[in-house]
């Protein structure tokens, strides 16, 4: 995890990072944006010419300094009087990125408010990431994430400045344990150690003297608590499964959610085999249930007043003698029977169980889940925007404009009516599957048949955005991307505020 600071004064060592524009309407005429810090800009606009430089966003240039030991330019864009907060944030991220190896930077950016020194400082940490720890011999050649992260700013001597280093700081290290989780592999993440990861975080973050308690139950006690769908999909696994219940309940607090995540530590669809092409990526099939751990995580970490029940059904879908078939009934938790006709539509079983436990928790503001649940939400939105579904229109809007406000690109999705037939069962209350088209409301609707009317529900299909199978991009690494956790602090926050 690399350390955060600010500072406003000359930069005379490690590396400098600026910003580069274009402008469209002046034959793509290079800008250098160095926010608070004063640069000759003459003399390095005419070099960046030489270098080809375009100023798009994604572009990292790096060339020998003067005064530091390298200055280090990051697309922008086109060129603005006011850059959009995202627009730094993946600018930092991609610099940082490209910096990995070093012990410093300066980051001097366009930030003319404080939210943009957020940005600028939350794009930074989260791009200083990586994944090493399954490295062998080849460990030592890997170079480590940029060590200190300081940001040059007007504003660096304001208390605000600090406090919002401060959560760019928790932002990056629950996003990271996030990540970290989504990429160890199933062979060293289990249900069962999934939980002993977490409350390892919890402990280390203070456990009940920072307001927070873990409770696991195990498969024995999941069985005897009716809870038929977590052991129905994990029953065919050598790796038993858990359902995670964290409760934060600081002793000021304005609002009460539950999180559930969904939690299958690798997916091979279980009888419905899926094929062997791809199915690595199923390794990051437990990303909801990080997310809303991490989220929990941040919200204490950040002494929210706001109680958080997070819930993560945890369950490995594996092929076995004693794997759900096709065509069995199982109940779950509350009495509702599900026709399993798939055992591959497995997240909204674990989900279902979990769902209905969360809201035992009396008057509710919100209950939101967060789930890599459908192909069919990768074929509507790729692999960059989450969706979002719900019952309640005004939730869901909170939810939006937070996650505008985050960074995290979530579109709204309907659950239409019309589509609940489909998943009518001959034998059973409901089946796992339905209509094939829209297949990712059709899950969205089974998930509703669990919920309360009154409980104001957000369900997050995040199958694409958790996990990144291309090329890294802005303060996005390969693998586990710890998406959902910043709008969802961003939405408690919003909460306590509006
Ligand atoms: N975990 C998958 C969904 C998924 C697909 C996540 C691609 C990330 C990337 C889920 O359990 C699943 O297998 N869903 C099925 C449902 C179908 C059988 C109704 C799917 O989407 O094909
Ligand atoms: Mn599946
Ligand atoms: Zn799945």
């Amino acid at each position: 995890m690399s350390s955060l600071k600010l500072t406003d004064g000359a930069v005379t060592d490690g590396v400098l990072v600026l910003g580069l524009s274009f402008n469209p309407n002046k034959g793509s005429a290079l800008s250098i944006e160095s926010g608070s810090a004063t640069v000759d800009a003459k003399t390095l606009l005419a070099q960046l010419k030489e270098l080809g430089a375009t100023g798009k966003s994604d572009e990292v240039i790096k060339i020998p300094g003067t005064r530091t030991k390298l200055i280090l330019f990051t697309g922008l864009g086109a060129t603005s009087k006011e850059y959009a907060h995202e627009t730094l944030r993946r600018a930092a991220g991609a610099a940082a990125r490209a910096l990995a190896g070093s012990s410093e930077a300066t980051f001097a950016l366009p930030a003319p408010d404080l939210a943009s020194v957020a940005a600028i400082a939350e794009g930074a940490a989260l791009g200083a990431y990586a994944f090493d720890e399954f490295r062998g011999s080849t460990k030592s050649d890997r170079k480590l994430p940029l060590a200190t992260i300081a940001i040059h700013s007007k504003f660096s001597k304001k208390v605000e400045a600090k406090h919002a280093l401060k959560r760019a700081q928790v932002i990056a290290q629950y996003t990271h344990l996030v990540r970290d989780l989504i990429n160890t592999p199933p062979s060293h993440l289990t249900p069962d150690s999934f939980t002993k990861k977490i409350s390892a975080a919890v402990k280390s973050l203070g456990g009940t003297s920072s307001s927070l308690k873990v409770s696991v139950l195990n498969e024995k006690q999941l069985k005897s608590g009716g809870f038929g769908g977590i052991i129905g999909v994990g029953q065919g696994s050598a790796n038993p499964p858990r359902l995670l219940h964290i409760k934060y309940s600081p002793k000021k607090s304005l609002r009460t959610f539950a999180f559930v995540g969904k939690g299958i530590t690798f997916d091979t669809g279980g009888l419905a085999l899926k094929p062997a092409a791809g199915m690595e990526a199923m390794k990051s099939d437990m990303s909801g249930a990080a997310a809303v751990c991490g989220a929990i995580l941040a919200i204490a970490s950040l002494k929210l007043p706001v109680t958080i029940e997070a819930w993560a059904p945890l369950a490995e879908n594996m092929v076995s003698d004693n794997a759900t078939r096709p065509s069995d009934v199982i109940t779950i938790y509350g009495g509702k029977t599900v026709e399993v006709l798939n055992p591959d539509a497995e997240g909204r079983l674990v989900l279902a169980d979990a769902i209905v436990k969360a809201q035992e928790t009396k008057s509710l503001d919100g209950l939101i889940d967060v789930a890599t649940l459908t192909g069919a939400q990768v074929v509507a939105l790729g692999t960059r925007t989450s969706a979002v579904m719900t019952n309640n229109e005004d939730f869901s809007a909170r939810f939006i404009a937070a996650a505008r406000e985050s960074g995290e690109a979530f579109w709204p999705m309907p659950l239409p009516q019309e589509l609940r037939a489909s998943l009518d069962s001959p034998v059973a209350d409901l089946a796992n599957i339905g209509e094939r088209m829209g297949g990712m409301l059709v899950a969205g609707l089974f998930l509703k048949d669990f919920i309360k009317p009154e409980v104001p529900w957000l369900h997050l299909d995040i199958a694409g955005p958790a996990y990144n199978e291309s090329a890294p991009h802005g303060y996005t690494p390969v693998g586990g991307t710890g998406v959902a956790l910043r709008t969802l602090l961003r939405l408690v926050e919003n909460s306590i505020i509006r």
